[in-house]
């Protein structure tokens, strides 16, 4: 399998780790969330009853997949945080595309989820790109990127993860990495908190059990000593910032170590996992114009509960 490894650096991830510790509240960017295993829970959390933005999405992609192809037009799909992958094949089904680039975070998942691709779509020529896309300045050269058109895919909300700065800025860095090609931008829509709370706080446990691996993906991968134990889970609706911020919670005073240096948790003091903004159309419209797109095309599932946006190029 062609998988091209930009994963940042151990020193890279130490000093991320730094300013997350150092801010207020504490918070690390979401996708130190995805190694192998968090990317594993992540798919379970999607089979669960209270998460059905990935079920409404894939239904959507599947009902509309033709007329979107043709709005699209054609090109190199490019998928940014693809995941497990399962949501492109309608896509690539109705599409045809000259290839078929899945950026991830996470590189033995990303392999993987290629592999079981493959097999579906024989004559789609595929690349993998392991990254942290918020990062990244330009599509490393690769034959199957030459000379094509760049036609963006970023679906399961995951814009949500970041702030409004920082989403911005990430659909300005798309919209360059993408040398003027189209977006589809998945979007979740606001909804009642109760229904929001539940779906990232299921009851399996399988959303907390997703934020603990962020603990124990510290102690391996950077030296650190969390007991996990020591943490309790929550995901609460903020009004105010059309989010669901999830948290792990310090049950006591505590002290903590990673990498030599040693960081105070204060009994109820948080540790921010990720957000999940919540997007309305118009939200997504105003958000997409500051960073110069346009939304130029638009469909949604029966109940309006999330979009696929098609943005374009602004100018
Ligand atoms: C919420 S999951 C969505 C997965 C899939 N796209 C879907 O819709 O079900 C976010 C995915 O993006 C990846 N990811 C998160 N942050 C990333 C980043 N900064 N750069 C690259 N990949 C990232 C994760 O590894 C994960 O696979």
């Amino acid at each position: 399998m062609n998988l091209i490894d930009l994963h940042p650096a151990a020193a890279d991830m130490h000093q991320l780790v730094r300013e997350g510790m150092a801010r207020q509240p504490r918070q690390l960017p979401a996708w130190f969330l995805y190694d192998a295993e968090g990317s594993r829970l992540f798919d379970q959390i999607c089979e669960q009853p209270e998460y059905t933005l990935t079920r409404t999405e894939i239904a959507l992609l599947n009902a509309s997949a033709a007329e979107i192809a043709t709005r699209l037009g054609s090109g190199v799909i490019v998928e940014f945080g693809a995941g497990s992958a399962r949501k492109v094949g309608p896509l690539l089904a109705a599409l045809q595309p000259a290839a078929y680039v899945a950026l991830d975070i996470s590189a033995s998942h990303l392999r993987d989820a290629l592999a079981a691709l493959q097999p579906a779509h024989p004559r789609v020529p595929m690349l993998g790109i392991c990254c942290d896309h918020s990062q990244l300045d330009a599509l490393p050269p690769h034959p199957l990127l030459e000379g094509q058109r760049r036609l963006g895919f970023f679906p399961g909300s995951s814009l949500g993860n970041f702030n409004r700065q920082e989403a911005v800025q990430l659909l300005q860095r798309f919209r360059h990495l993408l040398a003027g090609g189209p977006l589809l931008l998945g979007l979740d829509h606001p909804k009642p908190a109760q229904r929001l709370e539940a779906a990232y706080d299921d009851a399996a446990g399988i959303s907390a059990a997703f934020a603990r691996n962020l603990l124990q993906r510290l102690n391996q991968d950077l030296q650190a000593d969390f007991n996990p134990e020591r943490f309790r889970y929550r995901a609460r609706w903020q009004a105010d910032h059309s989010r669901v911020e999830m948290a792990l919670i310090s049950c006591c005073d505590q002290q903590v170590s990673i990498d030599g240096q040693r960081w105070d948790f204060a009994a109820g003091e948080p540790l921010v996992t990720e957000y999940s903004v919540k997007y309305s159309p118009a939200m997504a419209a105003a958000l997409a114009q500051e960073a110069g797109w346009r939304c130029a095309a638009r469909w949604h599932d029966a109940a309006d509960s999330l979009s696929l946006h098609l943005l374009e190029a602004a100018d």
